[in-house]
């Protein structure tokens, strides 16, 4: 349903006499369908701003729109609104894959035309979708004679905070480390410098959790959030610059990627977070039948632990046998697919440095990949073919072509890739629009060739997947990786607990689960406590599975690891497509508790995860279909475990279960539990 309502100012003028003191001010408002968040849209001296409300409370205060140029002036004074344009939507889409099947996109939208009042005249539309989960808004640029080409240099969106909420967040300005590995640390609003988005919140009255994000970014940089530190609380859009410092180049009509403010009462709420996939076109993939989650192991935790390298010699990982015996593994447990890594020539000496010389079809001697692919395929497993760019983007854009056809005629339809790096070989920050371009390439040219992805050191996650489901999972993130090298210990017992309320909430992570050799025993050598290692008990691992959502979930220890492991079990039967998530219990930085239901099927998977802090939590299990009986299968933190000095006990016990019962899940610290809830057979 489209309404159009009469241009605003003519209206004003004539009507000022008995206009409500609302439209005197110039204001335009839309509201959710539940009728509970609403954006108020209106110019004041010449500026166009917008403010949020929730249940008539302010959540962001009047908050500057608009852009500035270079050799031109900014978008952004003398504005008047033109024209206003409002529409409403209610649709099911069902998703190919995801943690939820079914997905509603119910929305009520406000397209306000603003117009600058003098010369050149310049005109925006800013549109407005505001939903039940939240709102998202983008700017939209027409063709016009006072504006052609343009560079952006800098994005003027605010988000002025009511209130002084409390953030989960990394920072985003550590030059030579421009990436998103970070420790997620919790402030004050007010205290913030540079962060990154997802940037989760919750008020000080603890009434309302928000999420700042993106969505639907295809040719613009990257936001991340400027603070307000000294200056109230007023974050500022900033965007990550080119070699140039331009950060977006770009020519009329254009639209950009849309902001986006996801809201809910309870953190738990926040999950499944669907607001920013609604906000992207429609699957454009002519088929999704070549698309599928799987598990996979890999020859990869070795060279992270420093038993295997990705280089040549004596300790070469990737060799034809090892992959054919991961391979084995894989068809005898049910996997889906077999990761190699360091396969390809271009690893010898300083690969970050080299990054030019990496050949993405040439494999070392050692490493027969048709004969590799052939056996996979005969296993009836599928090999992740590794593409380590470590930024060198010209290298790879160059082959990229060539080499996805011949994985593709190989057989070969998923890619790990990698950009090991701070900035690109060209000079641009790893999160520039000249990185927006290129991971979208990378999608589509993978989607001709029936190619699936999985992206580390990845651009974040605004939801691509809706428009390209061969776009599967992404890192960004601190995973499992730093629990075998980092210089700080690893991954605090919190770290999971956290990730789960922000970065999670951009869309599916491959953490890579599944460490058993916990101590990392495996590696050689005894640890010193301040060493890194796996901060989490071994039933928390496995609990990751549910909880860390992700179409293709890593089973990432050496294979060697799980033999004679009873635990296992649980990575071999928990899914990795679902019907149905709902978070059950949590508070951010402390504990979550996931249920989701199998795609398409009975079986119930439940994780919960704890911090350092042990802890017991009373989960009714009203989510099973009344009145039938099912078997937990439950795997929990045995006597006396906890992540520090003895995180390998775990108890594996079954019980009858109905919609009725509540499981008592006691945590250890550092701990968690795992559960398989399959109908009761007689
Ligand atoms: C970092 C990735 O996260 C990791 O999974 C990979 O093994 C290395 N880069 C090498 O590409």
């Amino acid at each position: 349903m489209i309404r159009r309502t009469r241009p605003l100012v003519p209206c004003l003028l004539a009507v000022a006499l008995t206009a409500t003191p609302a439209a005197l001010r110039g204001q335009v408002r839309v509201t959710s369908p539940d009728g509970r968040n609403q954006v108020v849209l209106e110019v004041r001296e010449g500026r166009l701003s917008y403010s949020l409300l929730r249940d008539g409370r302010t959540l962001i205060l009047p908050s500057l729109l608009g852009f500035e140029f270079r050799g031109a002036p900014p978008i952004r004074d003398g504005l008047r609104i033109t024209d206003t344009v409002r529409a409403s939507h209610d649709e099911w889409w069902t998703q190919p894959w995801g943690e939820v099947a079914r997905v509603r996109d119910h929305h009520n939208e406000l397209a306000v035309s603003a117009e600058e009042t003098g010369a050149p005249n310049r005109r925006f539309t800013l549109r407005v979708r505001a939903f039940d989960d939240g709102i998202g808004f983008r700017y939209e640029l027409p063709e016009q004679p006072g504006l052609g080409a343009f560079e952006i240099t800098n994005e003027l969106t605010e988000f002025a905070m009511a209130d002084n909420a409390k953030a989960w967040w990394i920072p985003s300005d550590r030059p030579r480390k421009d990436r998103s590995e970070e420790l997620y640390s919790s402030a004050p609003v007010s205290t913030l410098d540079s962060v990154q988005t997802p940037l989760t919140m919750e008020t000080t009255d603890g009434r309302t959790f928000m999420v700042i994000h993106e969505a639907n970014l295809v040719d613009y940089a990257r936001m991340f959030l400027s603070g307000p530190r000294m200056e109230g609380r007023t974050l500022r859009a900033a965007l990550a610059p080119m070699a140039d410092g331009i950060k977006v180049r770009g020519h009329t009509p254009f639209v950009t990627p849309w902001r986006t403010i996801q809201l809910a009462d309870q953190a738990t709420g926040l999950a499944p977070a669907l607001l920013g996939l609604n906000l992207n076109p429609p699957n454009v993939l002519p088929s999704t039948d070549w698309i599928h989650p799987m598990k996979y192991v890999g020859i990869w935790w070795g060279m992270h632990i420093n038993t295997m390298t990705w280089a040549s010699g004596p300790k070469h990982g990737a060799t034809t046998a090892n992959a054919k015996r991961y391979i084995d593994f894989a068809a005898a447990n049910g996997f889906g697919g077999v990761l190699v890594e360091g396969w390809n020539t271009g690893w010898d000496g300083d690969w970050i440095a080299n990054r030019d010389a990496f050949s993405f079809t040439q494999a070392y001697p050692d490493y027969d990949l048709a004969a590799v692919a052939g056996y996979a395929h005969q296993k009836g497993v599928r090999l992740i073919v590794h593409n380590e760019t470590s930024g060198g983007i010209q290298n790879y854009e160059r082959q990229m072509d060539s080499a996805f056809a011949q994985y593709r005629s190989l057989g070969l339809d998923a890619i790990k890739s990698g950009y090991v790096t701070d900035l690109t070989s060209e000079g641009h920050s790893h999160y520039s629009q000249f990185m927006v371009q290129h991971y979208r390439k990378v999608i589509a040219t993978a989607a001709r060739n029936g190619i699936m992805v999985d992206a580390h050191e990845p651009m974040h996650d605004t939801g691509e997947r809706r428009t390209f489901p061969n776009m599967m999972s992404r890192e960004g993130a601190r995973g499992q990786e730093y629990n075998a090298w980092s210089g700080d210990g690893g991954n605090p017992p919190e770290h999971e607990t956290i990730l789960f309320f922000t970065r999670l909430l951009a869309g599916p992570m491959d953490f890579t689960p599944g460490i058993f050799d916990i101590l990392e025993r495996s590696s050689g050598h005894a640890r010193r406590p301040e060493e890194a290692r796996v901060r989490t008990t071994l039933a928390k691992q496995l609990a990751l599975y549910v909880v860390l959502y992700s179409p293709l979930q890593m089973a990432a220890d050496l294979i060697e690891n799980y033999d004679h492991q009873p635990a296992f079990q649980f990575i071999r039967d928990v899914a990795v497509d679902w019907d149905t998530t709902r978070v059950l219990a949590g508070k951010i930085g402390d504990y979550v508790a996931v249920a989701r239901r199998e795609r398409g099927k009975q079986t119930w998977f439940v994780g919960a995860i704890t911090d350092e802090a042990a802890r017991t939590l009373d989960l009714p299990l009203s989510f099973l279909t009344p009145g039938k009986s099912y078997v937990a299968e439950v795997y929990a933190d045995g006597p006396g475990a906890n992540w520090l000095d003895n995180p390998l006990p775990v108890s594996i016990t079954r019980r009858i279960v109905t919609s009725a019962t509540r499981l008592r899940v006691m945590l250890a610290p550092g701990g968690g539990q795992a559960i398989r809830i399959r109908p009761a057979t007689p």
